[in-house]
């Protein structure tokens, strides 16, 4: 029998992520995309794969590996129901949508966090690029503070998300030079 297209291509590793990738959540959600600016490749199927092959160029503990996998798979695949979503006037990030579907599922709070607040670093050096820059870094200040002990996680993510398709990298050059200034206002507000 022929494997299964999403299988063979995902390559799941443990039994969490075999039974994601048989979510009907997750089955409708890969198949959505068609190839634009940042995504040439179309489907978030193909995007999550170029995600899990960065995540393979990291060198990782073994459980950030786990988690970060599971970022990967969840983050984007509800980018379906956002757009679904918008048809009916609803407007919600797909990140906050894909968090609300991994709270059934056996993973830690980070992995939610992290898939909650996805595209958050971008959208603050979105407003940055816009001239922004003093709210900008109000915002990264604000998602240094949610994620705490996790930002390395957050970060880890955040690469190995932007290295993909035909997307800009400058945010991950601007997020590391602001940095210091956040790590300050952060000794300074405590
Ligand atoms: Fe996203
Ligand atoms: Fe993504």
């Amino acid at each position: 029998m022929p494997q299964d297209p999403v299988i063979h291509l995902l390559q799941p590793e443990n039994q969490l992520e075999i039974d994601l990738l048989h979510s009907p959540e997750c089955r409708s959600g890969f198949h959505w995309g068609k190839p634009r600016p940042g995504h040439p490749e179309g489907l978030v199927l193909l995007h999550i794969r170029e995600v899990l092959d960065n995540i393979d160029e990291q060198e990782l503990t073994l459980k950030d590996r786990h988690d970060l996998r599971i970022v990967a798979i969840a983050h984007d695949t509800f980018k379906i129901e956002q757009e679904q979503l918008s048809h009916v006037g609803i407007t919600v990030h797909h990140g906050h949508l894909a968090a609300h579907f991994l709270s059934h599922w056996d993973v830690s709070s980070r992995v939610k966090d992290i898939v909650y607040w996805h595209d958050e670093a971008y959208y603050c050096w979105k407003m940055a690029r816009l001239g922004m820059e003093k709210d900008a870094l109000n915002r990264l200040n604000r998602l240094y503070d949610r994620l705490k002990d996790n930002w390395s996680f957050f970060e880890a993510f955040f690469n190995a998300d932007t290295l993909t398709g035909d997307k800009d990298p400058a945010p991950l050059d601007w997020l590391k030079d602001c940095l210091p200034k956040v790590r300050e206002h952060r000794v300074l507000s405590h």
